[in-house]
Order: structure tokens, then sequence, then C-alpha cells
């Protein structure tokens, strides 16, 4: 027999619980079980008077079990082990460390007495995994902080400092000690000096909000849940059982749970959050030392170069930036103190820490010659491969032996630009993404000679710059870019054969995305695609059709927001940006002459289309090898391209929808351009096998 996670140590008039489930003390069967017994062995205790509820390692309970989701419920279930601890007869003391979340908080709740330690953070994520407390955190939580704090809490998902958690009531105190059980110690002499009882929260009277006071919450809640049914379902049972007896609140809360486990919103969230953690491992680097980074070199301080820095600033490590000139240098040392202006203004950094950071930790320099020290250097310069590959010979004539030589290029061949180089071992694609210090995604581009060990240093820097290093083999625009272009290409072919780019955005907004591609490329400048489509154009293939309405804004100065105005119109009145009524004109313009120019999409039609376009070139990509798994493809959808989490990621998305409809779908579209639709070939055996991405998803990536 296995031992059981929790142990009760009688000490006196002290009892004590402890959990030690590592690595976060999930709430498995095994716990659970273990804290029922645990309660009744202190229940049994005739000498002690009060248990302290703690954990060992590095938290308090962290949450549910997430991979006992999906599968059927084993008892004791939560919502019972935590009225035992509540209907104890004697006190329980919780003493809180780390990050207690879901299920952890509610077992907390159960407690009639609770403290953190410094630092320690509280909080109800469930909707962010597509459900709600299921365990009467909805129930107790208003009782014990109230209708807006719990509101707040329970429909955004966020965690709270201990600080605030004290604030609201829902933590007695942070107490100035050594350990979770020494604090706990102290608590219970305190409470057995006073004679206290316990103190239920079930017994607490549930808040009763105005009428207006819930409708302003309703509307803020479906305002900001964009298409999750979680944070709304979450709102109206928590506000419908606060007019219930306490329980059949709990029980009326578990239904709703139990409702929202079965949706497929939870399986895409739960999908999202498993194929995040997925990315990062790569079987074949196991076993294989990264290199130590401390001092990096970045060449080009534009938007990126800026970015770049910052990320790498704020995790500690030492920045050399070099720029074509004094004048670059300097107006690139300005931009990043800026943007860490901007970050201390956030509160995500101190003034402090920023002020240290610019002075010891930044440097820059013209010559390159100031990175013969550095572990590590990012070419961040102009999107061009002459220009790229004169850097990298410099860099390969001043660098040390062992030193990573990294791009950060979106489109252009690495293999390429490591051949000019006489270590094309050491050279690897880092494409960040734009804001750079901001944005979570890290596509690693491995090129043909890159050493496994290079790779591993570049995951293992993703991680120090709290990001999510996604591997990717070597094509034009890697998996992200080369899947954006593919399905921005399907928008355009829908405005030439009539559709009005305000529709295509307005249908996307509503699938989930939080931009349309139209509001996208007016944000990043329209500039940029038309440069990329001006340098393709010679080697163009015929049958390309080409967005002549976007060419036609670039050459009337319309770039997007820098110039106020592209596809949309942004002055002071619409920041957001307005429909442009010129728009049109220029769109009929275009199109005569267009075949099939006076088509009409439904929101359906648009969403078709665009997904189709998306989900078939992830097929190709994975086809190629160039992503080993659908789920890193889902990774870099979710993170780089503001693809809506609840659906997944693509690769999901295409799941759930069945593959069988989406080739069916291409072939439909292939019956009036069969140049641009041509269903992949894994694809369409996936479809005709009745198989589904996910199966395979069951590889490691590769090294
Ligand atoms: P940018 O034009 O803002 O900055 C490029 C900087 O490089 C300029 O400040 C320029 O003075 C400097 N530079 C040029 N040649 C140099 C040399 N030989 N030595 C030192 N400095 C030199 O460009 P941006 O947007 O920062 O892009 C840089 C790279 O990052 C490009 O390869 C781009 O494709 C890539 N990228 C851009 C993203 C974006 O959203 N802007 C996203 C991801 C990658």
């Amino acid at each position: 027999m296995t031992e059981s996670p929790v142990a009760y140590e009688s000490a006196g008039e002290t009892g004590y619980i402890s959990v030690d489930n590592p690595p976060v003390n999930s709430l498995s069967a095994a716990v659970r079980k273990g804290l029922v017994e645990a309660i009744d062995a202190f229940a049994a205790d005739t000498t002690a008077k009060v248990a302290v509820l703690y954990c060992k390692g590095r938290t308090f309970i962290a949450g549910a079990d997430i991979s006992e989701f999906g599968k059927p419920m084993v008892e004791p279930y939560l919502p019972d082990v935590i009225s035992r601890i509540e209907n104890c007869a004697k006190p329980v003391i919780a003493v809180l460390h780390g990050t207690v979340l879901g299920g952890g908080l509610e077992v907390a709740l159960g407690a009639h007495g609770r403290l953190a330690m410094p630092g320690t953070r509280v909080g109800l994520p469930e909707v962010t995994l597509g459900l709600m407390p299921g365990a009467g955190g909805s129930v107790r939580l208003p009782r014990l902080a109230g209708f807006a704090a719990a509101v707040d809490l329970i429909t955004s998902g966020r965690q709270a400092g201990a600080d605030e958690a004290v604030a609201l009531g829902i933590i007695d105190g942070i107490p100035d000690a050594a350990d979770p059980r020494a604090a706990g110690e102290a608590e219970a002499r305190r409470w057995i000096a006073e004679r206290r009882s316990p103190r239920q929260i079930s017994g607490l009277p549930a808040p009763r909000p105005e009428e207006d006071e819930i409708k302003a919450a309703r509307a803020r809640v479906e305002r900001s849940a964009r298409g999750q049914i979680a944070p709304v379902r979450a709102f109206e049972t928590l506000v419908a059982a606060l007019g219930m007896p306490f329980t059949e609140a709990m029980a009326f809360e578990r239904s709703a749970f139990l409702d929202l486990m079965q949706t497929p919103q939870r399986a895409a969230l739960i999908h999202a959050f498993f194929a995040e953690r997925k990315a990062v491992q790569q079987e074949g680097l196991k076993g294989i030392q990264p290199r130590a980074i401390a001092k990096v070199g970045i060449i080009g301080g534009g938007t990126m170069g800026q970015g770049i820095a910052a990320a790498v600033l704020n995790a500690g490590l030492d920045v050399t930036l070099i720029e074509q000139d004094e004048e670059a240098a300097a107006r690139a040392a300005a931009g990043l103190a800026k943007m860490q202006q901007g970050a201390v203004k956030r509160g995500k950094l101190s003034p402090e820490a920023c002020d240290q950071m610019l002075r010891d930790k930044f440097r820059t320099a013209v010559d390159y010659a100031a990175l013969a020290e550095a572990d590590l250097v990012i070419e961040a310069v102009f999107e061009n491969m002459d220009v790229k590959q004169e850097v990298f010979r410099k860099l390969d004539a001043v660098c040390r032996p062992g030193a990573v030589l990294a791009t950060n290029t979106s489109y252009l061949d690495v293999n390429a630009i490591a051949a000019v180089t006489s270590r094309p071992a050491d050279v690897i694609g880092l494409h960040f993404f734009s804001p750079a210090n901001i944005m979570r995604l890290l596509e690693i581009v491995v090129a043909d000679k890159t050493a496994p060990e290079v790779t591993a240093t570049a995951f293992a820097l993703a991680k120090a710059l709290g990001k999510t290093g996604v591997r990717s083999g070597v094509c034009d625009g890697f998996i992200g870019n080369r899947m954006m272009n593919t399905y921005r290409t399907a928008a355009d072919h829908m405005v030439l054969d009539g559709a009005s780019p305000y529709d295509i955005d307005r249908a996307l907004v509503r699938f989930g995305f939080a931009m349309g591609p139209y509001q996208v490329g007016d944000l990043a400048g329209l500039d940029i695609g038309y440069a990329a489509r001006q340098r393709k154009a010679a080697s163009r293939d015929p049958r390309e059709r080409v967005p002549v309405f976007a060419d036609r804004l670039v050459e009337a100065g319309r770039l997007g927001r820098k110039t106020g105005r592209g596809y949309y119109i942004y002055d002071d009145e619409t920041p957001q940006g307005r429909p442009d009524p010129e728009l049109e004109a220029l769109l009929t313009e275009v199109r005569a002459g267009q075949p099939g120019n006076a088509a009409t999409f439904s929101d359906e039609e648009i969403v078709a289309r665009y997904m189709a376009a998306m989900v078939n070139e992830g097929a190709k990509i994975l086809e190629e090898g160039i992503a080993a798994r659908p789920l890193d493809i889902d990774v870099v959808l979710l993170h780089g391209y503001g693809f809506p989490r609840w659906r997944g990621g693509p690769m999901h998305w295409a799941d759930a929808e069945g593959l069988g409809a989406i080739a069916q779908n291409i072939a439909r579209f292939a019956e009036t351009d069969d140049f641009f639709w041509k269903v992949s070939p894994l694809l369409a055996r996936l479809a005709a096998e009745g198989r589904t991405f996910e199966t395979l998803n069951t590889g490691e990536g590769a090294s």
C-alpha cells in the first residue's frame, strides 16, 4: 500500500494536518481521501483542541489535479471533503503559502481561520480552464469577501496577493514566522488561550447586492467574457445562489460546475494549458546541457532590438546593443529607457531596478568588437538577406568560440544565414514577437546544422525570459508567419470576390480573435505587406491573385494607424478606428474584371474559409516536419496571433469541427480556385481515416 500524502500528527493541544504531494500538492483522489482521514483523526484525538492545516514543499494546495478532468470523478468528492473540515467540532486553521488556487483556496475556505505567509497568492482561476468553482468557492467567497470582490476574482480568475487578500477579508493575517507550521503553532496557541470556537463561513449571511449593482456587474462580465461561457455562467450561478440556503446553493454551484466540465470550451482550454507545457518538452534534447548565458549582444536597436533588450535585461542578463552609428545607438537607448519606464508605470518593475539595469547591465556600441565576450548574440537588423549575412560574417570574426549566434528574422532562410559563418552549428533562429518584452511566444528556428546543445540553450533562454519556446524548422515564415500569410491570403481573396474587409473583421472578432486581419494590418502598418509583395513580384506565379486594393491604399499614403488612415479611419473621435466610406469605391474599381466579384459571404462562410486556410497550412507544416506536433502549432497561434484560447488553437479547433468537414470545404473552395486551395495530403488522409490531429500529439518533439 502506498503511503497517504496527508499526515495527522498529534502534538499535545495542537494537531497538525500536513499535505505532501509534490510538486504542487494538487488535490488528487489520494489527497482528498487523506484529508478526510486526517480530520477524522483530529476529531478523535481527545487531547488536541485546534488543528493546523498546512502543506510541505513549495506551495499550499495549488489546485485540482487537472489530469483527472474529463475522467469519471473518484470519491471522496471535494465539496464533501471541505464540508468535513468545516463541520469539524474543533477549530481548523489553514496556513497558506505559495499559490493557493482553485480547489486549494476552496479547502482553505472550509477552515475556520486562515493565515498566509508573505508572498502567498490566492485565486479562483477555474474560468481560465472553462470552469467555475465547484467546491463552494462561489458560495463561500461572497459570504466572506462580499459580492463585488467575489465577482471580480471568480469571473476574471485573477490572483490576489496576500496583502490584498487580507484587505478583502479572505485571509485573517500575514504571520511573521519561519514557516507555515511555526505560524500555525503560534496561532493555535492563541486560539486555545482565547477558547475560540470554529467560525463557519457557511454560517455567515450571504450579501444582498442591489439590482443596479448586479446589472452593472453583469454588463461588465459579459463584455469581458468575449465569447467565453464560463465567466457568465459563474456570475449567474453566484448571483442566483445568493438567494438560496447554503446547502441548496452548494448543490446549485456543483451542477453548474459539472455542466461546464462537459463543454467543448473546457476541453479547448485544458488542451491549451497542456499544450503550453508540452511544447517546451523536447524528447530529443533530454540530457543535453544548455550553454550558460549571461552576456547577450543585440544587433540593431529598432522596434525589435529594443524589445528584446528589455526582455533580456528583465531576466537579469547583461546586454550590449550594437547600432550603425552613435546617433542610432542613442535613439535605441532612449527607446529602451522609455519602454522600461512604461514597465515601471505598470508596476512590473521597480524604479530602482529599472535605473540599476539601465546603468549597470546595459551599454550600446557601434563596434562589433564589444561582442567579443558575448555568450549569445541576437541579430535584429533590417529584414534583408545581404544585410543579415554581412552581420553574421562580422559576428563570425569577433565572437568567441561557443557563442550562440541567433537571428530574429521573420521570414528569411536561417540556413543561408548560417552558411556565411565558419560555425553553422552555433547558428539558430530566435523569432520574437512584437512587443518582444511582453509577448510570450518565442519561435526557436532550428536550422539544418544547428547543434542540439544550441537548441537546448534556446529553450533554456526562453524559460529564463518567461517565454514559451516552440520549435520550428526552416521555411518561409516558419510556423506562425507562414500560416498567417495563408489565412490572410484567403481573406484577401474574399475581398477581391466581394466581401467587405469590415465584414471579415467583424466575423472573425465574433469567432473570438482579438482583432480581424484588416485591423491587424492597420496596426502593424500596411507598408510591411506591400514591401513583401514588391519583393516577390518578379517571381510570382501568374495564377496568384494579388490584393491590388492593399497596394492602392499604400500608394495613396494610407499605411494604417500610423498615418491615421488605412482600411479604417483613426482620429480623436474614433481612436480605435471607424469604417472609411471611400473604401467601397476603391474596392469596386479593383474588383471590376475579377472573376466572381459579386459573391456575398455570410459570417459562417468567412470563418469557414479563413479557418480552412489556416488548418490546411498547419497540416502542410506538420507533413513537412516544420512543426513536430499539432500542439506546437496551437501554441504558436495562441501566443503570437491572438487566436481565442477558449477554442484551443487551430488544430484543436479542427478536431472539434471534424477534419472531414474541413476537407470537404476545401474541395468546394477549390472548384473555383484550385491554385490556392490544395488540400494537404495529411489532412485528407486523417479525414479519410476518421482520425484527429490529436492522435499525432503523442511525440515529445524532435531534437
Ligand atoms: P527596425 O527597422 O525597427 O530596426 C532595425 C534596426 O537595425 C535599425 O535601428 C537599424 O539602424 C539597425 N541596423 C540595421 N543594420 C544594422 C547593422 N548592420 N548593424 C547594426 N544595426 C543595424 O526593424 P524591426 O522591426 O526591429 O525588425 C528587425 C528584425 O526583426 C527584422 O528581421 C524583422 O523581420 C524582425 N522581426 C520584426 C517583427 C516586428 O513586428 N517588427 C517581429 C519579429 C521579427
